[in-house]
């Protein structure tokens, strides 16, 4: 019997326990603690942004960001078919209609080829979201969203640290988003945050993050619905001790990607496509590492093979013109995007949190060439 290998295993290996020990210690556990501002200034500075403004989760920032740009009922939002749920429920939540695009069969990411003909005098903000490793090709869709006017929230929630073309992933946006969930290369548990260059936009999320409270005349009388996203200082400890940790964190992420393209490279002769170690504008950092089987039964097979064996894998995220919760509201009927439903069925992840151990990463890839041996 082989020891169980979860699909993440957070790293809380630098002073995580001093600074939420001073936090307990200052009795500072709320929002209003100085980790919050010490952590915002710290990351935003990192990605290059002048303004960060912690939340509680990735969701949340993308409700705030689709709140924040005004983006309201029908206005059109193009966004990948291929993603988590979160960027077209904070859409649907406003109003919005989610107007998607497939993927690009190699990077995984949205097909930014097809954001232009998608534009229509309805559409009010392009969202952008990094799926996996490598980043969204930015120039030809900053390129669109000057041509039109349009506003560009840039999701990096999987790609702290990632560049693009030299310049980092969360720094392209109008507005951008992270989140530290824990499976995240930088976690604080749970959380997110939302970067951008503008003091307006910045006093509008930290406005909105708060409950709308107005900043002048008399409290808890509001003028505006907003939510109660905050951080709490426990979380922003986490996050200022994790932010220390980046670049090993980073560097780890790819050793670890590095490792399984290696040990699994012989898939791709059996029909399995591996992660793209670089495009043109990045090398890979490999946030998970995902493998594509050549059918959907030899993707469920060779999950339930490993899962015998005490191996977690995830599958791939699920389209969201199939999602039940939109396609009942009567959104994108008859839609097709080929390549992100090939994806969403036949792909699936890999063990690859950064606490996983060298023994572990062995166990896995053996484990998966065990599966192919026995099918000689
Ligand atoms: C691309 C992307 N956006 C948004 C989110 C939502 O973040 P959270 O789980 O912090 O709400 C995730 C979560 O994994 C994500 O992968």
């Amino acid at each position: 019997m082989s020891t169980s290998v979860p699909v993440n295993i957070p790293l809380l290996s630098g002073n995580e326990h001093i600074y939420i020990d001073q936090c307990l210690q200052s009795g500072w556990i709320s929002s209003e603690g100085p980790f919050i501002a010490e952590f915002e200034k710290g990351f935003s500075r990192y990605i290059g942004m002048d303004h960060g403004i912690a939340v509680s989760s990735g969701s949340g920032a993308l409700d705030i960001a689709v709140a924040a740009l005004g983006i309201g009922r029908n206005d059109e939002v193009i966004m990948p078919a291929f993603t988590i749920i979160s960027p077209a429920l904070s859409v649907v939540r406003a109003g919005g209609i989610p107007v998607l695009v497939d993927s690009d069969p190699l990077t995984w990411n949205m097909d930014v080829q097809q954001v232009a003909q998608r534009i229509t005098k309805q559409t009010k903000a392009i969202i952008a979201v990094h799926t996996y490793g490598l980043p969204v090709d930015m120039d030809p869709l900053l390129e669109i969203a000057q041509r039109y006017g349009i506003p560009l929230i840039e999701d990096a929630a999987e790609m702290h640290g990632q560049l693009y073309k030299n310049k980092k992933c969360g720094s392209f946006g109008t507005v951008s988003i992270f989140s530290f969930y824990a499976n995240k290369l930088l976690t604080t548990g749970e959380g997110g945050m939302l970067l951008c260059n503008d003091l307006v936009l910045a006093e509008r999320c930290r406005k909105l993050r708060n409950l709308a409270f107005e900043p002048a005349g008399r409290r808890f009388v509001h003028q505006e619905m907003g939510w109660n996203y905050r951080m709490s200082n426990l979380q922003a400890a986490l996050g200022v001790a994790q932010l220390e940790q980046i670049e090993p964190s980073i560097l780890r992420k790819k050793q670890i990607g590095h490792f399984y393209q290696e040990r699994l490279a012989f898939m791709k002769e059996l029909g399995y496509k591996l992660p793209p170690a670089s495009d043109h504008a990045a090398e890979n950092i490999y946030w998970i590492f995902g493998l594509v089987a050549p059918s959907e039964e030899e993707a469920t097979d060779l999950v339930r093979f490993l899962a015998e064996h005490n191996i977690s894998t995830r599958p791939f995220f699920w389209c969201m013109h199939e999602q039940p919760v939109f396609t009942g509201m009567g959104l994108f009927e008859q839609e097709r995007y080929p390549v992100a439903e090939s994806l969403a069925r036949r792909g699936f992840y890999l063990p690859s949190g950064l606490g996983i151990s060298d023994a572990h990463l062995e166990l896995v890839a053996e484990t998966i060439k065990s599966y192919f041996d026995g099918r000689r």
